[in-house]
């Protein structure tokens, strides 16, 4: 009987046992299959040693059943033809010599933990070959080349063939994955599979490459297997998969008895919604649509979205709205979550806010993967660092992300800190933007590490402001500035009149705002859209104007179709290629770009500059040759997305940690 207050009393649902194919499982909670992280199953030794090491992390933080790396499917390429886009690879995983054992032991390692090892195969981005060469999305119009009859059939004894592989090599489970835009998805959906032959046509026809599939991987199974299929829920795109696609697909396989569970989620990865929600969407928005389909099988199944903790889940197993529940960014951010959860220790759990760094820091600007709450996350092989050789007295100024990371980071590691923060509460330029009604989630990881600096013994001093003499007076070994940045303000005429304000006084509203309003963007992150949504949300009548010809331009396509819907949808004036060059009284001016176009917006209220900020370095530069450690750090050095700001401060507790005397920014000699 579980006790009332443990968690298995407190979620029942959650913790609660199942049967999943040849799957025994003693809770409901799951990872699906997912990328990135930064090993890779069949690179170097390292490189696989962080992939292992990613997954096993997940397995010792209390989950049980892995969905593992997409395991990419060779693709039937003529010679040179060089495939694009997500996921695209030419010559897959499983024919890799090395493939049996690395994938072997990677299912050892696991089963070692007590875990149990899926293998998701995948042919994403189907770039360059589809059913039909027609579009997938209004966003990418490079036309597919359509499979002829023998490529098809092909393609099936190659996905039976490749299954056979990782079977043999002792993996529990093997997914396929017929959503994400995967070429198994665009058979089954109508917008995509305009073919005439057997494999398109009614909805069964387009379901033919997808039972075909099914069929040679079982008929390749050398002993029962667990066969899952991941399929989307909707597409939500005019003439696509919609749901009642998606349930009769279900509803054929149970009939078939080939399938023994369906993983569900939704949209696809340029749209809205993407199959990766950022925070515009509701938590576990789709879960009933989810439950809708759940009704069409008596196989488990399994929903996947915006599902951030223990609690959530559960609440969606409790509507009856699927058997398990899977999260991915939530064990990114923290792979500790069903123990912390186990252990009654879910403040220590920490959150994921749905900022899609994971993905697009490496698919928009090429950088590592990484997470903007864990600077952990994807460097799970590395060891923890030794104790440090003494410990040292920390001063860090600014209780934003990179204040409060370094500070925690630092007293957990043994060091004696001490932080300042001017403002009466913590967070940084991170509680401004948590303001915006698309952020509020951003407020949890704020309260996070308000909770972990007061476990690790951090004395956190609110509303402190610092002067050099004051942190002089401190005598600590090492300062560490992180006092981030203040708003900039484009160098036009007009720009400080009063009717022209800042997002700081648009999002806290010391300035009441009129009716029409512009901002003006000058920015590529997510700022400005979260303003401009967050005032069209409020009543205001908004025209956003940005500088580049694409909004946002480092904002990644998983969060971006979000964004852009909810500000078209919204109300928003959408006016690109367009820079501010003066401000009057109630009229904006503006230049295109790039040529020589003038024109102005009237009847303006307000305008609200969303310009970015520049780097607030003065105490930094009064301390600098007067401090014998002194470090700079977060919006301060230069402003960036959080996770540029967590990352630094990660690297720079190393360096507080072993070696005393070095400053991270090469201090010269005072001469
Ligand atoms: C970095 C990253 C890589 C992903 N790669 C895959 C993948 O290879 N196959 C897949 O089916 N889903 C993939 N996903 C989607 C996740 O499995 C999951 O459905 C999605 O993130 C929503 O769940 P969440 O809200 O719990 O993160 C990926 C997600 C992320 C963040």
């Amino acid at each position: 009987m579980p006790e009332p207050g443990g968690a298995e009393g407190r979620y029942p649902h959650a913790f609660r046992p199942i049967q999943v194919g040849t799957l025994s499982l003693d809770h409901r909670l799951v990872v699906p299959p997912h990328g990135g992280g930064n090993g890779s199953l069949l690179g170097s030794a390292a490189e696989f040693e962080q992939h292992a090491a990613l997954w096993l992390a997940k397995l010792a933080g209390g989950m049980r059943w892995l969905g593992g790396g997409p395991n990419f499917v060779r693709n039937p390429l003529p010679p040179g033809f060089e495939p694009t886009g997500v996921g695209a690879h030419g010559p897959g995983f499983f024919r890799d010599p090395r493939y049996p054992d690395r994938i072997g032991e990677l299912a050892a390692r696991v089963h070692a933990g007590g875990g149990l090892l899926s293998v998701q195969m995948v042919l994403q981005g189907g770039m360059p070959i589809a059913p039909s060469a027609t579009l997938s999305s209004y966003a990418d119009h490079r036309i597919p080349h359509a499979l002829d009859i023998d490529e098809v059939r092909w393609l099936v004894r190659e996905y039976g063939e490749s299954a056979a592989f990782a079977i043999d090599a002792g993996v529990d489970a093997i997914e396929i994955h017929a959503n994400h835009d995967d070429l198994v998805q665009w058979f089954l959906s109508p917008l995509t599979n305009r073919r005439d032959d057997e494999y398109g046509g009614t909805a069964e026809e387009r379901c033919r490459f997808l039972r075909e599939i099914v069929e040679a991987i079982r008929s390749h199974a050398t002993r029962p297997i667990t066969l899952g299929l991941r399929l989307c829920l909707d597409e939500m795109i005019d003439g696509g998969f919609g749901v009642e696609d998606c349930a009769a697909t279900v509803a054929a396989f149970t009939a078939e008895g080939t399938v023994d569970y369906f993983s569900l989620d939704v949209g696809s990865n340029w749209g809205d919604p993407s199959y990766i929600p950022n925070g515009w969407y509701e938590d576990h928005q789709w879960a009933p649509l989810c439950g809708t389909v759940k009704s069409a099988t008596d196989r488990p199944v399994v929903y996947a979205g915006r599902v951030l903790d223990v609690a959530q889940a559960d609440a969606v197993l409790a509507a009856g709205h699927a058997d398990l529940v899977a999260m991915a960014r939530a064990t990114m951010a923290d792979p500790d979550i069903v123990t912390k959860t186990r252990a009654g220790a879910e403040e220590r759990v920490r959150p994921c806010i749905g900022l899609n760094e994971c993905i697009h820091r490496r698919l928009v600007e090429g950088l590592v993967y990484a997470c903007g709450v864990s600077p952990r996350f994807a460097r799970e092989a590395e060891p923890p660092p030794p104790a440090p050789a003494a410990t040292r007295s920390v001063l860090v100024v600014g209780g934003g992300p990179a204040g409060t990371e370094l500070a925690a980071l630092c007293a957990e590691r043994g060091h004696d800190v001490e932080l300042w923060e001017c403002e009466p509460h913590l967070g940084g330029a991170l509680a401004l933007a948590a303001l915006a009604r698309a952020n509020h989630r951003y407020q949890d990881w704020i309260d996070y590490q308000a909770r972990r600096l007061e476990a690790s013994g951090v004395r956190v001093v609110l509303g402190r402001e610092a002067t050099r003499d004051d942190v002089l007076a401190a005598a600590v070994d090492v300062v560490a500035v992180a006092t981030g940045a203040v708003p900039r303000r484009p160098d036009v005429p007009g720009r400080e009149l009063p009717h022209v304000v800042t997002i700081s006084e648009a999002l806290t509203g010391t300035v009441e705002l009129g009716p029409d309003v512009v901002v003006v963007a000058e920015d590529d992150g997510p700022a400005p859209l979260s303003v401009a949504d967050h005032l069209a949300g409020l009543g205001h009548h908004v025209t956003l104007v940005y500088q580049s010809a694409g909004l946002a331009p480092l904002v990644g396509k998983y969060s971006a179709g979000a964004m852009y819907a909810r500000l078209i949808d919204g109300g928003v004036t959408l006016v690109p290629l367009a820079r501010l060059v003066e401000v009057e009284a109630g009229d904006v001016r503006l230049a295109s770009s790039y040529g020589r176009r003038r024109w102005s917006i009237e009847g303006v209220d307000n305008v609200v500059l969303a310009c970015g900020s520049v780097p607030a370095d003065g105490l930094f530069l009064a301390l600098k040759h007067r401090h014998p450690e002194v470090h700079l750090l977060g919006d301060a050095y230069a402003p960036r997305r959080m996770v540029f700001a967590t990352r630094q401060a990660w690297a720079l507790a190393a360096v507080i940690d072993n070696s005393p005397a070095v400053s991270a920014v090469p201090t010269p000699s005072p001469s």
